[in-house]
């Protein structure tokens, strides 16, 4: 029986489609990042996630330089550290946190209070406190509860409490359901439809220990078209313009994050920062137009777009074998990881690709790229053409997992969570270091 002919298109080579800028293929056929082989990287151990700290840092600073007058809040849940904090707050980003998890390692990075965001539909009265106690920049109202929570633990305090309010808009973009997040049925946001938005802001507005600064909305995420976010800002306007009516300003508008990366190389390369800028504020300016109203200050937190493709993860390769399916063969390779620290695959039917890191003149197969858990779902590159002669001890690069991946990562069949190795070409530096059999048994009461 041939090998199947089924989707199998290789990984673009190093320096074209999701790779992170720095990694480069070496006269030898090696893979390299930043000048180090990966050979090199794995002596660290396998799996372990690697950061292009160059091409991160760079990525981060273009949506600032694109936005010009306005703000860029790091949306922490793809990938935080201190250290990355810090990266983001010396590039001129806040850091948008979504729990006092997040909010604690921003902290740690010596991010200043004022320069972060909270977030969050269920934020506790201990989380509360300790934005507040920092001087939180911004808390993200997401529902009517929160105004009293919220003022409350402000006056205790003797602090006033800076409120965006979210709005849910009700345009669905983005990629499967479960990111999508501005259509009327789910947990997040205030309706602009049913008048909840309108009410709780009125109640911000008239309460002495609250300070109302502006609007919040987030469509979803994995977003290529900036359509959904014109149609956002849309809507947001006409409603800061019903506000205005009312004699309430808003000073600040923040279109959330969600802009799309590549994760193969048949994905569109998306829009530059800038293209993407400059379509939102003009939608934005034109709806202020309409609405009469200046144009409020413009914000925006992107998270995948600064972590994805700056990230990779590299495996190691163990068994391999051909399956027969209705169409032919499949080569199934077998790596030391897989769902606990990708679950986006499983989560999202999301895609990714993965390069072997050695030249090969071997014929290229379709192959599907597994994780090592006892799941059939556990499958890390769903379709790819890899040399027949991939074989155990090999190493294996996949693409574009800088968010989502270690954020997300589980310690699944007693797996011990990956370290991330932060790499330039002055060096190399654990931002979070491997967990250790200490790490993962140690939770256990001695029996
Ligand atoms: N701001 C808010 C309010 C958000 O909820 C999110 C993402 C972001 C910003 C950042 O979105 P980004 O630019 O990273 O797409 N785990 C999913 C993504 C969930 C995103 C949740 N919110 C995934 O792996 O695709």
């Amino acid at each position: 029986m041939p090998f199947a002919p089924l989707a199998h298109v290789p990984a673009p080579e190093p320096g074209e489609g999701p790779w992170p800028r720095n990694l480069t293929r070496e006269a030898n056929g090696e893979v390299a990042l930043a000048g180090h082989t990966l050979t090199e990287l794995a002596e660290n151990g396998t799996p372990v996630y690697l950061v292009d700290k160059d091409d991160m840092v760079a990525r981060a600073k273009a949506w600032v330089d694109a936005i010009g007058e306005g703000d860029v809040y790091y949306a922490g849940k793809s990938f935080l550290t201190p250290a990355v904090a810090r990266w983001m707050y010396e590039e001129g980003l806040g850091i948008d946190t979504a729990s006092e998890g997040e909010l604690r390692t921003a902290l740690a990075g010596r991010v200043p209070g004022e320069r972060i965001g909270l977030h969050g539909n269920s934020k506790s009265d201990s989380t509360l406190k300790l934005a507040l106690e920092n001087y939180i920049g911004r808390i993200v109202v997401d529902s009517p509860g929160e105004v009293e929570q919220i003022a409350t633990i402000a006056s205790e305090l003797g602090v006033v409490a800076p409120c965006l309010v979210r709005v849910t808009t009700g345009v669905h973009a983005g990629g499967h359901e479960f990111i999508a997040t501005a259509h009327e049925d789910q947990k997040f946001g205030l309706s602009l439809a049913t008048g909840a938005a309108l009410e709780v802001v009125s109640e911000i507005a008239k309460n002495p220990h609250l300070k109302f600064l502006g609007l919040h909305s987030h469509i979803g995420s994995q977003i290529l078209d900036p359509q959904g976010f014109a149609a956002a800002a849309d809507a947001v306007i006409e409603f800061a313009g019903e506000l205005a009516k009312r004699g309430i300003e808003v000073h600040e508008v923040d279109l959330g994050g969600g802009y799309g990366i590549q994760y193969t190389g048949e994905d569109p390369a998306p829009q530059t920062e800038v293209e993407m800028i400059a379509g939102i504020r003009s939608a934005l300016e034109s709806a202020c137009d309409k609405a009469g109203i200046p144009v409020p200050r413009m914000s925006i937190e992107p998270g995948r777009s600064i972590s994805g493709p700056s990230g990779i993860t590299l495996y190691t390769v163990g068994a391999t074998k051909d399956v027969m399916t209705d169409d032919g063969v499949r080569r199934y390779v077998s790596i030391d990881g897989g769902m606990s620290d990708n679950t986006r695959p499983a989560l999202y039917g999301a895609n990714y690709t993965a390069l072997l890191n050695r030249e090969s003149d071997a014929e290229l197969v379709p192959t599907r790229v597994v994780g090592m858990h006892c799941e059939s779902g556990d499958i890390v590159v769903k379709d790819v053409a890899l040399p027949k002669d991939v074989t155990r001890g090999d190493l294996l690069l996949v693409a574009a997992t800088g968010a989502y991946g270690r954020s997300m990562a589980s310690n699944y069949n007693m797996v011990r969570k990956p370290g991330v190795l932060a790499v330039s070409d002055r060096g190399t530096a654990w931002l979070m270091r491997p967990e250790t059999w200490e790490d993962v048994l140690g939770l256990f009461p001695e029996l």
